[in-house]
């Protein structure tokens, strides 16, 4: 029996979720998978209504979990930083989630803004160190709120946690056995400490370890470059957590938008979580106009780690049929669908295969 936690979340959360879990359903009536959801109201509400974000104790009865399922954080009436600290971040350093595993992949019928690109073109995996780098909190005011005011934000990196996060890279790549390349997305031409430790580390590893699979540098400008000039060229790029953030942003975008983006914060050893990686569009909420794909492509990702390949395959095969042959767009509003009507057509698709 999979025990999920499911954490829905705030704004367009809940919907999503809702209509994931309605495709997991299918998937595991479909596969005779057996599962058990235990609902969190972690979130905006919660932390309006108690003050608390994260209780005590509940990362502890989390890590009994064998994954979660997360919707979205941010709330409109909460100060920046509360919940995407709070929760977010503190699940994924907390569980020790050190890869956010975030694929870029067309789907066939999906409009991207690249033209002349297809399906064929763009399909990658970005692994984003997911635990150090800016996001570690690390730094501090000098002469606050003064005209000598200093901000200090420190990029952290460990060899150990630099060198765990590559080696996930290399061991997905040879795994995937597409073009056997891992890209290091990085700027060592600035960030002389941070990413000379990288470049070294990437390169003994992989001389050492991963002969098999091609190794490439690419500045992280440079890569925001070839992203959008030749999507094709990229196989597995692997990247610290800032830069991680922001090119899964621009590959979200090349791969038909925020509808559709998923991707898995993954401690290999312990529990990991899957979301789409859309925020919590808080004006769209309650108005099931928002796209569920993103959620449910991450409820696939979550099956196939969870090693439930064939249901996994199922979900991504329905999705398939339904951007190719159903939805008008991705974007929330234009689908010529509900939120809920998509999940359903999801989850059709997957009892008829
Ligand atoms: C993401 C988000 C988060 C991040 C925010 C909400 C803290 O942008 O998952 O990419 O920066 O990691
Ligand atoms: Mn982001």
């Amino acid at each position: 029996m999979l025990k999920i936690a499911v954490i829905p979340g705030d704004g367009i959360g809940p919907e999503v979720i809702c209509e994931g879990l309605k495709v997991l359903a299918a998937a595991a009536g479909a596969t005779g998978l057996n599962y058990e959801l235990t609902h969190y109201d972690f979130g905006g509400d919660r932390y309006l209504a108690t003050g608390e974000v994260l209780p005590d104790g509940a990362l502890e009865e989390l890590r009994g979990f064998d994954v979660i399922y997360l919707g979205a954080v941010g709330h409109p009436e909460v100060p920046p930083g509360v919940l995407e600290r709070g929760l977010l971040l503190a699940l994924r350093f907390g569980l020790d989630q050190y890869v956010n595993l975030r694929p870029i992949k067309l789907y066939p019928g999906v409009w991207t803004p690249i033209k002349d690109k297809g399906p064929e073109d763009i399909d990658f995996v970005v692994v984003r160190e997911n635990t150090e780098g800016l996001y570690t909190g690390s730094g501090g005011f000098v002469r606050r709120g003064t005209p000598d005011e200093i901000a200090v934000q420190e990029s952290v990196n460990t060899r150990k946690g630099v060198e765990r996060c590559l080696r996930y890279a290399f061991e997905y790549c040879r795994k995937r056995d597409r073009a056997k390349t891992v890209t290091l997305c990085g700027k060592t031409n600035v960030l002389t400490y941070a990413f000379d430790l990288w470049e070294r580390a990437f390169h003994e590893i992989g001389a050492a370890d991963y002969p098999d699979i091609k190794r490439e540098y690419a500045h992280v400008d440079a890569t925001c470059m070839w992203m959008v000039k030749n999507p094709e060229w990229f196989d597995v790029i692997v990247t610290d957590n800032m830069f991680g953030d922001i090119i899964t942003d621009l590959g979200a975008m090349i791969q038909g938008g925020m509808g559709i983006a998923a991707g898995g914060n993954i401690n290999p050893e312990g529990t990991s979580m899957f979301e789409p990686i859309g925020g919590s569009a808080p004006k769209y909420a309650g108005k099931g106009v928002i796209n569920p794909l993103a959620a449910i492509c991450a409820c696939g990702m979550m099956l196939e780690h969870l090693g439930e390949s064939e249901a996994a395959q199922l979900v991504e095969n329905a999705v398939v049929e339904v951007t190719s042959t159903k939805l008008k767009s991705l974007a929330a509003g234009q689908m010529g669908y509900s939120t809920a009507e998509v999940g359903d057509l999801v989850a059709e698709g997957v009892a008829r295969q």
